[in-house]
C-alpha cells in the first residue's frame, strides 16, 4: 500500500513513463512485460491516470497522444512512447530519440475523394498535423491553407471542408470506406522511445535495464 503511494506522490523519484491510451499502450504492455514491469491495475477497468507497477521504481502515467512529447519535455514525465507522427507534429526538440519500438506502424499521406480532379487554385488541407502539412506543402512550393481538426479527418473533404487531408494511414481501409484514396506518401510512422535529456543522465541507472530490454524486443 505505501507503495501504491507513493507511485503517485509528486515527490516520487522513480521514473515516470508517459504513454498514450488506445494502440500504444496495448503495444509497448508487452514490451514492459519483457523488462519486467506490468501495471497493477487494468488501465480498461481503471480510472485513474497514474499507474503504479510491479516495479516499484516505475509508474506509469496515461495520456492522450499528443500530450506525451510535452510530458518528457518539461520532465513531468521521464521516459516516453509516441507515435513518429505526434513528434514531427510537436517538434519534441528538448528530448531525446533513443529507439525505435517498431510498434504501430503506419504511414503519414495525403489523401483526397477517389478519382476527384484538384481545384486549380489554393488548396484547402484539413488535418491535425498542421505542422507536418505546412512542412511538406511548402518543401514542394506549394502554398496551401490549413483548416486544424481534432480526428475523423476523412469526413472532411465528404462535405467540402477541405480539398485533401493529411492522415495517418495503415491499411487503407478507413479512407476506402468513405470513398478517399491515398494520394502522396509523407513519411513512414512507428513509435519511439523519447526521453527527457535531464532524466537521461540523472537517472540512467534506472533507465539503462529498461532501454536494454526494449532494444532486445525489438531486435527479438
Ligand atoms: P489523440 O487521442 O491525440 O487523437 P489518436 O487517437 O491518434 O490520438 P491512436 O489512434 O491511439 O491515438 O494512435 C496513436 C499513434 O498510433 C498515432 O500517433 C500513430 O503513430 C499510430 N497510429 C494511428 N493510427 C494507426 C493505425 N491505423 N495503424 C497503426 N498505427 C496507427
Ligand atoms: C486511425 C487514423 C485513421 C485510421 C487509419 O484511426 O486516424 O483514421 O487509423 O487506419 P487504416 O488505414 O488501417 O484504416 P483509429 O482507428 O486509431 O481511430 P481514431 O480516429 O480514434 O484515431
Amino acid at each position: 500500500m505505501t507503495e501504491l503511494i507513493n507511485q503517485a506522490d509528486s515527490d516520487f523519484d522513480g521514473l515516470t513513463l508517459a504513454l498514450s491510451k488506445g494502440r500504444i499502450l496495448k503495444e509497448t504492455l508487452p514490451l514492459l512485460k519483457n523488462a519486467g514491469i506490468e501495471l497493477l491495475e487494468d488501465p480498461k477497468e481503471s480510472r485513474k491516470l497514474i499507474f503504479p507497477t510491479t516495479n516499484p521504481d516505475v509508474r506509469v502515467l496515461i495520456l492522450r497522444a499528443s500530450d506525451v512529447p510535452t510530458y518528457v519535455e518539461h520532465g513531468a514525465a521521464d521516459v516516453g512512447v509516441a507515435g513518429k507522427d505526434v513528434l514531427l507534429e510537436h517538434g519534441a526538440k528538448h528530448v531525446y530519440e533513443l529507439l525505435d519500438l517498431q510498434i504501430a506502424k503506419c504511414k503519414l499521406m495525403t489523401a483526397g475523394i477517389k478519382n476527384a480532379e484538384l481545384p486549380n487554385r489554393r488548396l484547402r488541407i484539413a488535418t491535425k498535423y498542421v505542422n507536418v502539412a505546412r512542412a511538406y506543402f511548402a518543401s514542394r512550393g506549394q502554398q496551401v491553407d490549413i483548416i486544424k481538426l481534432y480526428g475523423a479527418m476523412e469526413l472532411a473533404p465528404l462535405v467540402g471542408l477541405g480539398d485533401l487531408i493529411v492522415d495517418v494511414v495503415d491499411t487503407g481501409n478507413t479512407l476506402r470506406a468513405n470513398g478517399l484514396e491515398p494520394l502522396e506518401h509523407i513519411c513512414e510512422v512507428s513509435s519511439r522511445l523519447i526521453v527527457n535529456q535531464a532524466s537521461y543522465k540523472r537517472k540512467f541507472a534506472l533507465l539503462e535495464p529498461i532501454l536494454d530490454s526494449f532494444k532486445q524486443s525489438v531486435a527479438g
